[in-house]
């Protein structure tokens, strides 16, 4: 499974990518926003950092307009990936960037139909935000685990990229159902690398070390 972190946080980024397990980044219009930047200053920035899908997301609501950003968007580097809201503008402008080889993102998809019509139009991604479906007090993963089965099923293209990812256990179960990628808060990745045990394993080994020589 690949791992994409969920930030526009050029830090966090960096960070992350020094650990050796970033494949890519998504970001959103919340999390551009949160940075107080230039939003293409920005995302010239992390395709510096990290060599993978990068996905930036449009702001219009009507195919046309979505269409002009993200054919800007994807002037800035072969890595970046035009994300757009999965409505019927959004599949119209999927279908088009599609035709013309502009790597599409699906975002806020909240049902397995939803994704299929994402894929239909041309998706090269689909981004469940399983977090939120949990939110509502419904199961977020059987969402993912819907959509993987019917892309494997008809035997799509298009990648399931699980999202809105809340803790380690989202991670560990997307990878279970077989979801292509994670984007991952820099929060729960860390979170990821700790252990209790390998902590006081480190101590113990350290004080048995220094008490032998
Ligand atoms: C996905 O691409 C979104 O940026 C993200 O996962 C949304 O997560 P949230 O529900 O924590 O805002």
């Amino acid at each position: 499974m690949k791992l994409f972190i969920d930030t526009a946080n050029i830090d966090e980024i960096k960070e992350a990518a020094s650990w050796g397990i970033l494949d890519g980044v998504t970001t959103n219009p919340s999390l551009i926003a949160k940075e107080g930047r230039d939003f293409q200053e920005v995302i010239k920035e992390i395709v510096e950092i990290v060599d993978g899908p990068i996905s930036a997301e449009v702001i219009a609501l009507d195919a046309e307009k979505m269409v002009e950003e993200g054919e800007e968007l994807a002037k800035i580097h072969d890595n970046i990936v035009v994300k757009v809201p999965m409505t019927k503008e959004g599949l119209k402008a999927t279908k088009i960037f599609s035709e013309k080889g502009i790597k599409v993102n699906v975002t806020l998809v909240f049902s397995a139909n939803q994704a299929l019509l994402a894929a239909k139009a041309g998706a090269t991604y689909v981004s469940p935000f399983l977090g939120r479906v949990d939110d509502i007090g419904s199961t977020g993963m059987d969402l993912v685990e819907e959509i993987i089965s019917i892309f494997n099923i008809h035997g799509y293209d298009t990648q399931t990229i699980a999202a809105s990812i809340r803790h380690p256990l989202h991670v560990t179960d997307a990878a279970l159902a077989g979801s292509h990628v994670s984007t991952v808060p820099f929060k729960v990745l860390k979170m990821m690398t700790d252990h209790p045990l390998t902590d006081i394993g480190i101590e113990k080994f350290l004080a048995d070390w220094n008490e032998a020589f």
